[in-house]
């Protein structure tokens, strides 16, 4: 039998960590109507039908106080061009509208939070219920628009244009750099 070592629950001290949380910008409205910008990678869709995703995030966060508040936000997908910038944008300080961080702010088809132009792509959401744990946020948001580069259709691998990045632990990312077919499958184009 192969050795296992155990480790703690707590998350804080996953090294390495084997679960992954795909990196992404969050976008939500602030009371007076500017926007806010945060990284967030403790997100997962949950279920279909409704369509709903789960992010988790701390109730300290302007993210999660505008979501509570004004009930809607925009999970939008940066490609491993913007991994950086997601530790610099979580640096920078408040107010930290979309343009603070050096991104350009364009209208999301169905809510008021902006989508960010030079990510891959965006889910916009409506605020469906949340759990909170002392500090700590599950919101569920029920997915009601959605929207990709067109770029991403036209390519042969269109993962390899995403090139989605991973949170893995402290400062280090891991990249989805290219899709791998199971040989005696057909290429199924949507659904899981
Ligand atoms: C790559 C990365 C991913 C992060 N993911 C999360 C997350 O999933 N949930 C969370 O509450 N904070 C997360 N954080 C921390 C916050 O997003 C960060 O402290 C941010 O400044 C909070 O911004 P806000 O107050 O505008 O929401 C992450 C930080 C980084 C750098």
């Amino acid at each position: 039998m192969k050795e296992k070592v155990e480790f703690m629950p707590d998350k804080r001290t996953w090294h390495p960590s084997p679960l992954l949380g795909q990196i992404t910008l969050v976008t939500s409205l602030n009371s007076d109507g500017t926007s806010n910008v945060a990284p967030k990678r403790w997100i997962s869709m949950m279920a279909f039908s409704p369509p709903l995703l789960a992010l988790g995030c701390n109730l300290g966060h302007w993210t999660g106080r505008n979501i509570l508040e004004r009930k809607e936000f925009v999970v939008n997908i940066p490609g491993a061009e913007l991994a950086e910038q997601a530790w610099k944008v979580h640096e920078l300080p408040h107010p930290r509208p979309v343009e603070a961080a050096g991104l350009t702010p364009i209208p999301a088809i169905k809510v008021k939070p902006p989508r960010i132009e030079e990510c891959r792509a965006h889910l916009e959401c409506v605020l469906d219920q949340h759990l909170a744990y002392g500090q700590e946020l599950v919101i569920l948001g029920r997915i009601v628009a959605g929207s990709i580069d067109a770029e991403a259709l036209q390519a042969e691998d269109p993962y390899s244009y995403l090139r989605l990045v991973v949170f893995l632990e402290g400062h280090r990312y891991g990249i989805v750099e290219q899709a791998h077919q199971l040989p005696s499958q057909p290429e199924r184009r949507t659904g899981a």
